[in-house]
Order: C-alpha cells, then structure tokens, then sequence
C-alpha cells in the first residue's frame, strides 16, 4: 500500500536538478536575455504578461518560420528530388502559426476531421495535407474523400471500411511498422510491437504490408505513398537509429514498387527530432539527419518522386514559452513550493512523461527562469499548480532563482505540446496565446462564457 512517508518524495527526485545554475539558453533574436528580463522576439515578457494577463502562451512566428526553414533547407540541400515538409498540426493548432506555415509553403499532417478543418482553413490547399490517423471512423475517412485528402492507412480495418465508400483508384498512402522505434519517453515511441510494455497500435507490421498493399489493389485502392513514424523528442544519439528504419522503409518501399509496377509518389520519415530542453545541451543535428535520409534514399536505388517529412516539435517547439505569475511562495513540510497560476491543465507534459527507464530518469523537463529576474538569489523550488492533484507540479527541487510572490515564471520550449494538450481540468480556464514580434493577442483565455457554452443544462 502506498502512503505518503518523507521518502515518497524521493521517488521523484532527479539528481540532475541538483547541479549547479548554468546560464539560460537564449536563443539569438529570439529568447534574450535584456539586463535581467527574458525578452522574445524583442517582446519583454513581464510585459506581455502584465497586458495580457496569466497564464499565457506566447510564440515567436519569425523562429516557427526558420526553424521550418532550415529544416525544408536541409533536405532540399541534399535531395536529388522533390522534398515536402509536412508540419504535424497536432504539435500546435494555432490558426496564427498554421497559416504563417501554409504561406511559407508547408504541408500539413493531421489526424482528425478539426485539425484538417483547421490546417484547410488556415490556407493550406487539400493537396498539400495528408491525414494520418488511428482508429479512424468511418464519418471521419468519408468527411476526408469529400475534401480530396490523401488518407494514410493505419490498419486492414481501415483500408476495408475506406474501400467501402472510395471512389475506384483512391491513391492512398500506407503506414507500416518499422519494428523499432525511439522517443524521449515510452509513451511516444511509435514503432516495434510494445513501447516498454505498452502495446504498440500504429502501422502495419513488416509481415503483413505487402499482403495489404496487395488487397489494396484488389480493393480498388492506389498505394502512392509509404510512411513511417518511429517516435517522437529524440536526441542526436536517437538518429543512427532512426536512419536504420530508413534504411528498412525504403527496403519496403523497393517492394512495394515490384508489387505495384510503378515507383511510388512519395516516402515519408514521419517526425521525431527533437529540441534542447536544458542549458548546455547539444542542438538536434539536422544536417547529419537530412544528409543521412538523403544518402540512405540514394542507396535504394527507388526512382519515387519526393522525400517528405512530418515535424511537430522541431518547427514550433522553441518558439513558444509559457508565461505564468507566482501566486504564494511558502515551505511546507520542507519543500520549497512556488505557486503558480498554470497548472498540468495548461501544460501537462512535466506531469504526464517521466519515470525511470532502463535506469536513466528520462523527464519532460522544461526550463524556467523568473522572467523579470533571471539573475537573482537561488533556491531549490518546486513549482506548483492549482490543481487538486499532488502530480500537478512543473519543476520538482529545482535549483533556480527563487521567485517572489507577484513576479512571472517563464517556462521554455513549451511551443509543442503545451496549449494542444491543454484541458479546462478544475475549470481553470485554458491559457491565452499571443504571437510577437506583434505582440498580438490571438486566442482568449478561456472564460466562463466559453466555458459554459457548450452545456444545455440551464445554470443560474
Ligand atoms: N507524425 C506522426 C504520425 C505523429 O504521430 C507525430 C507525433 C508527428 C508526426 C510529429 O512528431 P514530432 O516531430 O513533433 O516529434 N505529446 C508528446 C509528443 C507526442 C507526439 C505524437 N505524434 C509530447 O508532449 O512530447
């Protein structure tokens, strides 16, 4: 039986946490470090946060766009071919972001009907989208064949339902199972046949992709396009790894081209790299990812019209902080607890990743700095949320300036992940978002009125 014993906390304690301060990891012309106050993209964020209020999400547009860019540049660089970027819509929805996007050229990968809904409305034309989705519904695949959106096919079921209601010789992509995966946590490792005990649900597994594209044809349905997606958050150590699935999807690729007769429109490598979450550690290394991709389709030999890719993180990862006001800072039972106003209902991921694996504490970890005080006395500070849940904790004995009441926490490297997994858990109200260099509000805070709209029930 669990109880709560002084050690309990121990459970959690990450011994990284404990080293010395090192110096935040500005990011030039986007985060910096202006006498002692966080500014980005020239914006001081205290700033923001007084006229906007908290909690807020604020993202830089201008790094989304060269993040983007040295991604599609890397690729092109290489590339004897055409090149597509798909900007994996689940990462971030903001209308804001994706049509800074859909004009810069990108592609869109979603996975469900309001993220294609949002990606169409945003400008990005039906052929520059694909859908890539599981446990697909029937009203869902019909809403996508009225759009004219490439479908990705997840499994035999999903084919057979679409084969049903597609008009005969729907090009279709498939997603297969390269058998091995890597991520930053189990939970987002998407390829082998369990993720550290989790049964694995995506792509069709290696023995069965050709008996599917097989029954494709048969079915009336067009392969075009091949697709793998092995995880997501990796590190540079992740890429040897992840260009051996490359290797083993262009294998497949060759196959599927016997089968068929015909080259394939496009390969697709699916998304995965990841950013730097602390000080001192190493940038992504693209131009090793995009020259090895590269090398491996050149090797193959396949004649197929484009490389494509499919990045959330990477593109609007660093562009984003959270910006969130210290309501109490108080010791209780010998911790040091900050109180904030943004809790795992505005940003889940600290609270939601983690945990030992293989022996290795992995985390969700974000850092943050008071954001009108960056240099200042030190404490080792939990940070803590609103929420009735003893989970609902941002940085756990974190060695950091410690904040006074009234003054704004800024959490970095929130632009992935954070506003698209936000929920109104408690009724507190979803963050506001403002873009800058503007400086210029685009999504409310959640209020009561938007709160409450959705419920029939009358209320007083
Ligand atoms: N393509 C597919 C089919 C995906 O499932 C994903 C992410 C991506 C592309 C984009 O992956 P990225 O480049 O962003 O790593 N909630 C987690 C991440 C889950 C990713 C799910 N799929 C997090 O907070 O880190």
């Amino acid at each position: 039986m669990f109880h709560n014993s002084g050690h309990s906390s121990r459970l959690f304690y990450n011994p990284q946490n404990m080293g010395p301060m090192t110096q935040m990891r500005e990011i030039q012309g986007h985060l910096e470090v202006v006498g002692n106050s966080l500014h980005i993209g020239g914006v001081d964020c205290t700033g923001i946060a007084d006229e906007f209020g908290t909690p807020t999400y604020v993202y830089n547009i201008d790094r989304v766009l060269e993040n983007y860019r040295r991604l599609r540049d890397g690729l092109e660089d290489h590339a004897d071919r055409g090149v597509a970027v798909y900007y994996a819509v689940k990462a971030n929805f903001n209308p804001a972001i994706l049509r800074a996007l859909a004009d810069e050229g990108a592609h869109a990968d979603v996975l469900s009907v309001y993220e294609t809904e949002f990606a169409l409305r945003s400008g990005f034309p039906r052929e520059r989208i694909m859908f890539t989705g599981t446990s697909v519904t029937d009203e869902t695949m019909a809403y996508l064949l009225d759009n004219g959106v490439l479908i990705n096919i997840d499994s035999f079921s999903q084919m057979r339902r679409l084969a049903k209601i597609a008009p005969e010789g729907l090009e279709v992509s498939v997603r297969w199972n390269p058998g091995e995966g890597a991520g930053f946590d189990p939970k987002v490792i998407t390829a082998g046949s369990r993720s550290h005990g989790r049964p694995v649900k995506f792509g069709i597994e290696e023995g069965k992709i050709l008996d599917l594209c097989g029954e494709a044809l048969d079915l009336g349905l067009r392969p075009v396009g091949l697709h793998q997606h092995i995880g997501s958050g990796w590190t540079g150590g992740d890429v040897d790894r992840f260009l051996e699935t490359v290797g083993l999807t262009l294998d497949v690729a060759g196959r599927m081209t016997d089968l068929l007769g015909h080259d394939l429109r496009q390969v697709d490598f699916g998304g995965g790299p990841g950013i730097p979450s602390r000080p001192g550690q190493q940038e992504f290394p693209i131009d090793r990812y995009c020259r090895g991709i590269y090398e491996q389709v050149k090797k193959s030999g396949l004649g197929f019209e484009r490389i494509c890719v499919e990045s959330g993180r990477y593109i609007v990862g660093d562009a984003g902080v959270l910006l969130t006001r210290v309501n109490t800072v108080e010791e209780k039972s010998g911790n040091l607890i900050v109180g904030v106003d943004a809790g795992f209902n505005a940003l889940i991921r600290p609270a939601f990743y983690g945990g030992y694996v293989d022996g290795v504490f992995r985390e969700a970890y974000h850092e943050m700095v008071v954001a009108g005080r960056i240099e200042g006395p030190q404490d080792l500070c939990t940070v803590a949320g609103p929420l009735c849940e003893t989970g609902d904790l941002l940085a756990i004995d974190r060695r950091m300036t410690r904040p006074e009441e009234g003054e704004v926490l800024a959490i970095l490297g929130v632009g992935a992940y954070g506003y698209s997994m936000a929920s109104v858990y408690n009724l507190q109200p979803r963050p506001a978002e403002v873009i800058v260099p503007k400086g210029r509000l685009v999504t409310r805070r959640d209020d009561l009125e938007s709160l409450t709209k959705s419920y029939l029930t009358r209320m007083i």
